[in-house]
């Protein structure tokens, strides 16, 4: 059996919200960890650089290549100047792994507009401002792959309207870019995680709610940061040269089932 290559060798990749909020791991480090091991040379992008330093320390522990670099997605000129980055520092852009978001309960007779707007801003036109200035880059060296982290919740209500509304957009987004930047071979596929355990959810989670998401999937166990990361591999290899346009959902089978079947499980 010949030993395995790396599977995203030569490649270089951005993660945005590559930092964790509090403790544990979620998906955007989970991501940037599983792609400095197979090889990429990673920016780890994040708000809170502390948190991006975390996960510095953690690939350059296990001998893989990675920098940290402060911004804010929701603002053009930072997404510039982070591409600009990853370009200055590794020479090429292959990789864009859009994973900033966040979510809030509440209802459109609850949200502020201004809230709204905000959620907006961060959960979908940050992907469209990085991807932006990636794509002339990814172009100029043949191609690259962008992955845009939606949710299952883009496709089923989930008791917060902006993320749904946002996380809807994402899946609009990406299969708008994949079909305007197929012939430049840029490949945009979209990743809808569900219910992972994560420190985003983590937080509001009581054991009981806890093991109600795991009883939704028809697996019957509880997903991690891991299983987002290893979709965004995939994604971002050579493996998946002729996918594009596609939304891979990560869900233990949540979202397959029928809502009034399997009432015994
Ligand atoms: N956990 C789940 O169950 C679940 C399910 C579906 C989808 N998702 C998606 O996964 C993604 C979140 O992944 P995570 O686990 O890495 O979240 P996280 O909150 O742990 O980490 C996100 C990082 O983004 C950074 N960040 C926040 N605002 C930023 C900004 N404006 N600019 C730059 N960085 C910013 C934060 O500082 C943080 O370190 C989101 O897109 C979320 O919608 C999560």
């Amino acid at each position: 059996m010949p030993e395995r290559q790396p599977r995203l060798e030569g490649k270089v990749a951005i993660v945005t919200g590559a930092g964790t909020r509090g403790e544990g791991v979620g998906n955007g480090k989970a991501t940037a960890t599983l792609f400095a091991r197979e090889g990429a040379k990673v920016l780890l992008v994040d708000l809170e650089i502390e948190r991006a330093e975390e996960t510095l320390a953690d690939i350059e522990s296990e001998g893989g290549i990675a920098s940290t670099f402060q911004a804010d997605v929701t603002s053009e000129a930072d997404c510039k100047a982070l591409v600009e980055a990853a370009v200055e520092r590794y020479g090429r852009l292959d990789i864009l792994d859009n994973n900033v978001g966040n979510s809030i309960r509440e209802t459109v007779t609850e949200i502020d507009p201004d809230t709204w707007d905000d959620f907006m801003a961060l959960n979908l036109k940050s992907m469209m401002l990085t991807s932006r200035h990636a794509i002339p880059h990814m172009a100029e060296s043949g191609g690259g792959s962008i992955i845009n982290i939606a949710s299952i919740a883009g496709v089923r209500a989930s008791k917060a309207v902006a993320y749904t509304t946002s996380k809807a957009g994402v899946i609009g987004l990406t299969i708008s870019m994949a079909a305007d930047h197929g012939r430049q071979g840029i490949r945009v596929n979209a990743i809808a995680p569900g219910p992972v355990y994560t420190p985003m959810v983590a937080w509001r989670l009581s054991d009981k709610m806890r093991a109600h998401r795991k009883n939704t999937t028809m697996l019957g166990t509880e997903g991690t940061p891991w299983d987002v990361a290893w979709a965004a591999v995939y994604l971002a290899s050579d493996e998946a040269r002729w996918v594009t346009g596609s939304v891979l959902t990560v869900d233990g089978g949540a979202t397959m089932r029928s809502p009034h079947a399997y009432m015994d499980q």
